[in-house]
């Protein structure tokens, strides 16, 4: 019996929901002697919103094409509950994958479109599923147009019907936004959010843009080099990046290397350039040695003044100020010659006289610092990292 006949449950509508996790075990993928994929164990709980972040090359879409079967893995299992999918034809499995490029038919109208699927197989109710799933993506005024009389953005939905009406357990989405202008694809994304919470099926979408991973995913997994460095939810992942690779793919962040001196109560003690921070213990991956100290650029603020008492601060120069509306962004260096960001909500409109050339006092509170282990590709990429407690990128002394 082929996967996708088995018995499954019904969700909202009519859509089946996935009746289990997905898991990739140790999955590894060699394309002659490069490793695309390298190892990777992962589990997508039924019914989430599951993003796979990371930069071009990174294994994101060589991951979907062995879930959806188009690729066999190397090594490793595959499976959804206790279904091992591995070694499946595409068709097999409870999955549909909806690419970038939107491929529908040009000659088809948009409801033919979406019950081709379901006519090739044979089912009777064709026309009826085709309009349920046009339905749920909004799109049932158009359904007698053909393709080319769509917008991308309408094009996009009817690619996701025509995914959905398959009734996949598992919807794998590559890029599909990535045609779109910005404010398409963040009504896109809303669009695809409800849609996802309404049929109750296990999402993954591949994405490079990192807001639109944690404004949609339940759980955001980044990869970097074909394994995964972190993973978890967005807010965590966001407060308490484990590597200084997710520390700068997920948003932005201020780092510096140095070495750990000692502790304080719940806190590290930290040397950087010359200047001492402090890193609460329970937010460092490390705990003695090297360390990458870090925070992020919303949680330091900047002032004309050295702060009185805080421990926690660092004299610098302004090099840039550029106001974008809501927020204003400094560019600060340090007398070691690293450049910070800090961003400052424009609350106070007094405050941007600041002018590239002024000298400034950067302060964090130490509950927002965290440690990372120092990334030595990271290192070797900057100037001067001969030694890990010099700074790449960092505060120093003044
Ligand atoms: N069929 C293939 N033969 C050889 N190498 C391949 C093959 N398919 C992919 N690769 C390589 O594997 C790596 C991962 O490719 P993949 O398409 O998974 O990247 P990606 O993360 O989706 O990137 P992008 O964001 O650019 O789409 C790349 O370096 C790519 O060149
Ligand atoms: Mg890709």
């Amino acid at each position: 019996m082929s996967v996708f006949s088995s018995a499954r449950g019904k969700g909202s509508r009519g859509f089946r929901q996935a009746q289990g996790d997905l898991h990739l075990d140790a999955v590894t993928k060699v394309f002659g002697d490069f490793t695309a994929v390298d190892d990777l164990t992962l589990d997508v709980p039924r019914g989430s919103f599951f993003a796979l972040l990371g930069p071009s090359g990174c294994g994101k879409t060589t991951t979907l094409r062995m879930v959806a079967g188009l690729e066999q893995p190397t090594s490793g299992r595959l499976l959804i509950g206790d279904t091992d999918l591995t070694g499946s034809r595409p068709y097999e499995r409870p999955v549909n994958t909806v690419f970038q490029s939107y491929a529908l038919f040009p000659h088809l109208t948009i409801r033919d479109n979406v019950s081709f699927g379901p006519k090739r197989r044979g089912e009777q109710d064709a026309v009826r599923l085709a309009d349920e799933a046009l339905e749920l993506v909004q799109m049932t005024h158009l359904a007698a147009r053909k393709p080319s009389q769509l917008s991308g953005g309408q094009q996009q939905r009817v690619a996701v019907a025509r995914a959905l009406v398959n009734r996949p357990e598992v919807l794998l989405l590559d890029e599909p936004l990535g045609a779109l202008d910005l404010k398409l694809r963040r009504q896109m994304q809303v669009e695809l959010k409800r849609i996802q919470t309404e049929v109750g099926l296990t999402f993954i979408h591949v994405t490079h843009d990192q807001e639109e991973a944690m404004t949609m995913a339940d759980t955001v997994a980044v990869m970097n080099l074909g394994h995964i460095e972190q993973l978890g939810h967005p807010e965590v992942l966001y407060d308490l990046p484990k590597t200084s690779f997710v520390a700068n793919f997920l948003g932005q962040s201020n780092l510096g290397n140095g070495v750990v001196t000692g502790t304080e109560g719940t806190n590290l003690v930290v040397e950087v350039a010359g200047t001492t921070v402090r890193i609460p213990k329970a937010r460092s991956s490390v705990s003695e040695g090297p360390i990458t100290f870090g925070v992020r650029p919303e949680k330091v603020r900047i002032t004309e003044t050295q702060p009185v008492g805080g421990g926690n601060d660092v004299k610098a120069t302004v090099v840039d100020v550029s106001f974008s509306g809501v927020a204003t962004q400094f560019l600060v260096t340090t007398p070691s010659g690293a450049t910070w960001a800090v961003y400052e909500q424009n609350l106070d409109i007094e405050r941007n006289h600041l002018r590239p050339g002024d000298a400034v006092w950067l302060e964090w509170n130490s509950g927002h610092a965290f440690g990372v282990p120092v990334d030595d590709a990271a290192a070797a990429a900057g100037a001067d990292a001969a030694d890990a407690a010099s700074p790449t990128a960092s505060v120093d002394a003044s």
